[in-house]
């Protein structure tokens, strides 16, 4: 399968999938590992800038292929990280969580490709204002800190591909081929996957973690915070619903022992994000695997679908 299209030629990529910034879960062998399979790594930026600068060296050890990097504006507390990556010649960036207008203009001055990520149609249209190059479009089904206002994919690519110029990458529930032609199909132009990459074989997750991912059914994931602070998917249990049903407790002191989590593999100690295609996982490949086996299944499919639909005969 031959990809070229916006996102392809400015990522100066084969394969038009992203592997989403997991901070202590895509570390540098899984970044690595997705660039070098021709798709676009993407190093976390909201662990401490020396470890992010680490991060992205280690990577480099390991492919000299596109690499990108991924700040979460409300988190990247020290705004050094911007002269970092500029001075470690990034050449992509991906910025979420807050004001496009805060890095754009610095990051495209340096003559890096800059996408947003977005959850509304009046996000998208600010953040193309403020000058980025494309958009990661990010559906309610998606794992992790998600917009009070609750859209999934399916009405939010279609209405913002047809009101932007710029290219869109869907985000939110992709994780083979079908997912990433049925982006397609709306406008989208590439796809970031989360939870499919959090239980890959290079993920830095413990096995508890990917197992919870492997057992998870589609209703596994919950969005907690949704009336108060910064909603988030997370997997369902026992600790995430406590949460839930008291309105006094607050997310935050458990999401500081998230690697007893990730690290450890203790479910119930912290929140692992996940989204709710985790119901649609159930083997933990390779990286390249998952990217290989995505592209063909699109083609196959797409072929499929033409064979059976653009025959000038009625559809059955
Ligand atoms: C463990 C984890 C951590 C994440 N951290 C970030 C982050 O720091 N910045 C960000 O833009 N997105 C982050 N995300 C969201 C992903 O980038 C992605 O958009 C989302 O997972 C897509 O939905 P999916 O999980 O259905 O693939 C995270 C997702 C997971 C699973």
């Amino acid at each position: 399968m031959i990809f070229d299209n916006d996102v392809t030629n400015q990522l100066g990529v084969e394969i038009p999938v992203l592997s989403a910034p997991m901070g202590w879960v895509a570390r540098p062998e899984l970044v690595a590992a997705v660039s070098a399979a021709g798709a676009m790594g993407l190093v976390p930026g909201s662990l401490p800038v020396e470890q992010v600068r680490d991060d992205i060296r280690r990577v480099r050890d390991l492919t000299d292929k596109p690499i990108g990097v991924n700040i979460p504006i409300a988190f990247a507390k020290d705004p050094a990280i911007v002269d970092m990556i500029v001075g470690e010649g990034i050449g992509f960036v991906t910025t979420s969580a807050g004001s496009p207008g805060r890095f754009t203009s610095i990051l495209k001055d340096a003559g890096l490709t800059v996408y947003h990520v977005v959850p509304t149609l009046g996000t998208a249209l600010k953040a193309v204002d403020a000058g980025v190059d494309g958009l990661v479009v990010e559906g309610s089904e998606g794992a992790g800190f998600k917009s009070p206002h609750e859209v999934s994919s399916m009405v939010l690519l279609p209405l913002i591909t047809s009101r932007v110029d710029v290219p869109v990458v869907a985000a939110g529930g992709i994780v083979d081929g079908a997912s990433l032609l049925a982006a397609f199909a709306l406008g989208a132009q590439g796809a970031q996957m989360g939870t499919r990459m959090l239980a890959s074989r290079e993920s830095a997750v413990h096995t508890h973690v990917k197992e919870a991912v492997l057992s998870a059914s589609e209703t596994d994931t919950m969005m907690l915070n949704r009336s108060s602070g910064r909603p988030m998917r997370v997997l369902r249990t026992a600790t995430a619903t406590a949460l839930d049903e008291d309105p006094e407790a607050t997310a935050g002191p458990l999401l500081s022992r998230i690697l007893e989590t990730y690290e450890h593999g203790d479910l119930e100690a912290s929140l692992a994000q996940l989204g709710q295609a985790a119901g649609r996982i159930d083997e933990v490949l390779a990286a390249a695997e998952i990217i290989r086996r995505t592209t063909s299944e699109f083609e196959q499919i797409l072929a499929g679908l033409a064979a059976r639909h653009a025959t000038g005969r009625p559809v059955a």
